[in-house]
């Protein structure tokens, strides 16, 4: 028997999520579901309880392995493709061979077309990330792509593809968090049209206790968690978020930011944007930037 299909309650209606107009007309929801590192076992639960609490845009790459259990979540969801924004991305190996990298993702996806695809990294030692841009162009133009774009590339590396071929990306997606703001490339980007997407946005690594009952004290101000504070502050600064938890009781408080806001002038801002320290994740290995 067909199973009839559930309509979910939104408890942050889709419909209120904030969506950034990027610079080729396309929509995308300023906060999504990150995937890297999602547990397989559980990640289906996740992403129909992300549905179920409003998330639209779900962030995976080819090379996180999971497309494939996505792919049985677009299908299967109660909700129309055309209201998802699915992003993936072409790994460094197949800078030469975009075209089959996206074919394989549509198929793991089950999907005709993706939201958004980004070169995941330049990887200018193994790849030819001009090659894999004009590869995009094209895929773009034939509708299997509706937005392309770019992560970890500097200023310097999407001037030259603008240079080259004409064609500016919609997004770029980095690591911005409070211990690495970025504020160079970021001012960079927003001259160009580019909007900035923060990969790994709460990461904060050992606060000291000063910092951690600081963004405490913070949190109760607002009555808001810390995770909030931080998720707000990188939204405030106009860039989009892909946070990426595995525990359901984590998406709603993850989403729900819409309702407060940071006085930007305040001492809470600076203290903030103090936690600066320029300091990455990790060292990227050399073929990948
Ligand atoms: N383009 C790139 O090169 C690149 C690189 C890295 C990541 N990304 C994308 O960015 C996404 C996010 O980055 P990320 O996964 O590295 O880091 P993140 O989203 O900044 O942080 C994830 C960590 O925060 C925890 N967390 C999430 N919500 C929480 C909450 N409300 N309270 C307390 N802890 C919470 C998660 O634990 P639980 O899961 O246990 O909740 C997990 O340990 C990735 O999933 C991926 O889609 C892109």
């Amino acid at each position: 028997m067909k199973q009839e299909k559930k309509w979910y309650c939104r408890k942050v209606r889709p419909t209120a999520m904030p969506q950034h107009i990027l610079n080729d007309g396309i929509k995308i929801p300023l906060i999504g579901l990150g995937t890297y590192q999602q547990p397989r076992s559980s990640l289906m639960n996740v992403l129909f309880s992300a549905v179920e609490d409003g998330y639209r845009l779900f962030d995976t790459a080819s090379i996180y392995d999971n497309q494939k259990i996505i792919g049985h979540f677009i299908k299967s969801v109660p909700v129309n493709r055309h209201e998802l924004f699915i992003t993936s991305k072409v790994w460094n190996s197949d800078h030469e061979n975009v075209i089959s990298s996206i074919k394989k993702s549509l198929d793991e996806l089950q999907t005709d077309y993706l939201d958004l695809c980004l070169i995941h990294w330049p990887a200018t030692k193994d790849g030819n990330f001009i090659r894999a841009w004009e590869s995009l162009i094209r895929l773009r133009e034939k509708s299997l792509i509706r937005s392309i774009g770019v992560s970890n590339f500097t200023a310097q590396q999407v001037s030259f593809l603008f240079e080259v071929t004409g064609i500016l990306p919609a997004v770029n997606q980095i690591e911005i968090h409070l211990r690495n703001q970025q504020q160079n490339i970021i001012l960079e980007m927003s001259e160009l049209g580019i909007f900035v997407q923060s990969w790994s946005p709460l990461w904060t690594g050992d606060l000291t206790e000063t910092e951690y009952s600081r963004l405490a004290g913070m949190a109760l101000k607002h009555n808001k968690t810390i995770t909030q504070i931080i998720l707000r502050w990188h939204i405030e600064n106009g860039f989009g978020v892909i946070p990426k938890t595995s525990q359901v009781g984590r998406l709603l408080e993850n989403i729900s930011i819409f309702d407060i806001e940071l006085d930007l002038d305040s001492d809470d801002l600076i203290f903030l944007s103090l936690l600066n320290m320029d300091k990455k994740i990790m060292e990227y290995p050399d073929d990948y930037v």
